[in-house]
């Protein structure tokens, strides 16, 4: 018998597990707890026990809240008033939203132009100075590390070990949902964070005999941005997956060891791939992502083409954000609004003909 408890934010939940005391004021929003839905007809269509984990269902709508609730209390804790960090979007919508709420002031460095629009218009609203360079990613994060250390404002990008601490209960819900790990974990990697937390988070729990397996760690990179599939720091990335389009993870070395131990393996999905990817499962299993987050299940099915996995093995893609983070992506990538008069007859007739 599996005892979850759902209502409880994930610094309570894990509490024990986590780098938190008496003395650690919880910033919370309630993140955590995401559902772990099973794809019945992909899992049908490759002959495997598929589920994904929908993270974009956290307080600002990805992952990065599960990072971020630890790093802005442990920043509150060490009498820091304000932080930092450079994002491709979800990282500065997690940090202005916690930064707010803890009464910090928050400063995000972007791509300019690079930024999907729902991610954009949550770091303004809940009140980040909001920076676009005309650089990428890359560039971005070395502003903000030298800031840091220049000025006295906390970096809470992953470089961060409190945000890999908060986001490793995502590989904890895992294993209490299913009574222990999957066979296989597929995720996408940008700057290699969330890969490596949940590699910690597993780690953790098959010690503490809480699993009795450790999961294959298949991580996918877009490919116009995969320098850990090529070897080399990729200079001008490029993907419709504007999340992780990044050249130079700071986690790389980690996500590369990570998947090495675990028996498993990186890649890189095309464009095209990603996108075919993120309309099916929309359509057909009715869970909208963003593009970033569909890496994974496109990454899976190019896996499972090439025969990496055996039949009936259990999988969890974890899906790291909301479609709602980039209608423009979705609106390019569906069917059109039909324009009709308000009467019956004009509704009657574009319906039926
Ligand atoms: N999926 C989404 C939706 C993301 O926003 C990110 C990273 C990733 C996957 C990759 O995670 O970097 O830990 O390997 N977004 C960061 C940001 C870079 O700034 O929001 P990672």
């Amino acid at each position: 018998m599996i005892t979850v408890q759902r209502n409880l934010p994930l610094i309570e939940r894990y509490r024990e597990y986590l780098p938190v005391s008496d003395a650690t004021p919880v910033i919370s929003m309630g993140e955590g707890s995401t559902p772990l839905v099973p794809l019945t007809k992909l899992s049908a269509c490759l002959d495997l026990d598929i589920h994904v984990k929908l993270e974009g269902l956290n307080p600002t709508g990805s992952f990065k809240d599960r990072g971020m609730t630890l790093a802005i209390s442990k920043a509150v804790e060490d009498g820091a008033t304000a932080v930092i960090c450079a994002s491709t979007g979800n990282t500065s919508a997690a940090a202005a939203a916690y930064a707010a709420r803890a009464g910090l002031t928050c400063a995000v460095i972007i791509p300019g132009g690079q930024i999907a629009l729902g991610k954009l218009a949550q770091a303004l609203i809940y009140g980040a100075k909001v920076l676009a360079i005309d650089g990428n990613f890359d560039d971005a994060l070395r502003l903000v590390r030298e800031m840091s250390d220049t000025h006295p404002i906390a970096l809470v990008n992953s470089l961060n070990p409190y945000r890999l601490e908060g986001q490793k209960t995502g590989a904890f819900e895992v294993i209490d949902a299913l009574g222990d790990a999957p066979d296989v974990l597929c995720i996408p990697v940008g700057n290699a964070g969330n890969i490596s937390a949940y590699w910690m988070g597993f780690q953790q729990f098959h010690g503490l005999g809480k699993a009795q397996r450790l999961p294959r760690l298949m991580g996918f990179q877009a490919a116009g941005s995969a320098p850990l599939v090529t070897g080399a720091v990729v200079k001008n990335p490029d993907t419709v997956a504007t999340a992780i389009r990044i050249g130079d993870p700071v986690r790389g070395d980690q996500a590369m060891d990570a998947m090495r131990d675990s028996g498993g393996q990186v890649d890189s999905v095309t464009d095209d791939e990603i996108l075919s990817a993120y309309r099916m499962l929309a359509a057909t299993e009715g869970v909208f992502c963003e593009p970033s987050s569909a890496a994974s299940v496109a990454g899976l099915i190019k896996a499972q083409a090439a025969g990496r996995l055996k039949a009936g093995e259990r999988v969890v893609c974890v899906l790291t954000g909301n479609g709602l983070k980039d209608p423009d992506t979705a609106i390019a990538q569906s069917g059109q609004v039909i324009d009709i008069p308000a009467s019956f007859a004009a509704a009657e007739q574009a319906l039926y003909g």
